[in-house]
């Protein structure tokens, strides 16, 4: 079977170090080799309180860094979500197959309504029924994302069951693709997953100056837990590790085995490795900055890319939902 790639990314701010190495690297190594379609989901960034008049300058800026991070408009279709209406129709459709007991366990819904106690709505809690659609509009088979989505994409695969059994055979089960790193931590409470919702220290943006990036590094926790190994070391090593250094990352981990290893090394060599990765996509980025219409007209294209298979999906779903 042919493969055919789809993944999704919410514009609620600058671009991370977790959503590179968990998913951004692998799209641009997979749009060389698979059919490969790249969202930016703006209707899902809508199921927490955001501002409307900073939404179209968010997603021309994620689009800036997606083009920078090396996404190749050439090889890939790049898209708004809410360009293409088709993912909201078929997000309602899969909303009347879709159990609300799975819907209650999901571990994002749960978080985020803990986060945001004051604005618990129902588009938060039937989130992943739209992501469903967003991927099974195109059917998709890979996903590839950081691992705090696999049990979203989980859901798609029973979606995908629910609607073939139904009312006949339609959508592949799609499959979560994992990078190694597909969990990158907080610098400075590491037993979180890296996040914009957490607040400055705890991650580094693309965007972020060789400054600010040592900064943060080297603010980074890295006390030893009692009787286990320090999270926030494994997660520079981690780091490290996925940014090329495995070399680095051997030489010290022996001297950490040793009990050699300062801490403040380890910082200074990450903060570098990272500096050195992100040279050439802040580099890019600049370059981008010049032609924003360009970058504009990348996306209507995509749409309009899109919009085409979508629309040959939804007309194969109405015949067999019985809608004309
Ligand atoms: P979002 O916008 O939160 O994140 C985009 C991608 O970055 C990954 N990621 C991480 N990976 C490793 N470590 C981290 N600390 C980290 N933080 C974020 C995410 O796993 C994701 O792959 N629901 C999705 C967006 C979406 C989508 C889709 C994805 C909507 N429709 C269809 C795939 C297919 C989300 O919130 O991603």
């Amino acid at each position: 079977m042919k493969n055919l790639i789809f993944s999704g990314i919410q514009p609620t701010g600058a671009l991370h170090l977790g959503n590179y190495l968990g998913a951004i690297k692998q799209w641009v190594d997979l749009q060389n080799e698979h059919e490969s379609i790249f969202c930016i989901v703006d209707y899902h960034a809508m199921t927490v309180a955001y501002d409307a008049k900073k939404l179209p300058e968010r997603i021309s800026e994620l689009a800036l860094d997606l083009l920078a991070c090396g996404i190749d408009p050439e090889k890939a279709i790049l898209f708004v979500q809410s360009q293409v209406p088709e993912h909201t129709e078929l997000g309602w459709i899969f909303n009347t197959i879709t159990p609300i007991a799975i819907l209650s366990r999901m571990t994002q819904y749960k978080d985020k309504s803990e986060q945001n106690k004051q604005n618990i709505n129902a588009g938060l809690f039937t989130y992943p029924v739209l992501q469903a659609a967003d991927v099974l509009l195109y059917k998709a088979n890979l996903v590839p994302v950081g691992e705090d989505q696999v049990q979203h994409v989980e859901l798609m695969r029973v979606i995908a069951r629910k609607f073939n059994k139904a009312f006949g055979e339609l959508f592949p089960e799609p499959k979560p693709l994992l990078t190694e790193q597909a969990r990158v931590m907080s610098l400075s409470d590491p037993t979180k997953k890296m996040s914009k919702s957490l607040g400055e220290k705890h991650y580094i943006a693309l965007s972020d100056s060789p400054d600010v990036i040592k900064r943060k590094v080297r603010s980074a926790v890295t006390d030893t837990h009692a009787g286990s190994k320090s999270p926030g070391v494994e997660n520079l090593f981690a780091i490290l590790e996925a940014l090329g250094g495995e070399d680095l990352v051997k030489e010290l981990k022996s001297q950490h085995k040793k009990g050699s290893l300062q801490y403040a090394d380890l910082k200074d060599v990450a903060a570098n490795t990272i500096i050195s990765h992100l040279k050439p996509i802040r580099e890019r980025r600049t370059e981008l900055e010049k032609e924003r219409e360009h970058v504009g007209e990348i996306l209507i294209q995509g749409a309009k890319r899109a919009q085409k298979i979508a629309q040959q999906t939804m007309s194969e779903v109405r015949e067999k939902i019985g809608v004309r």
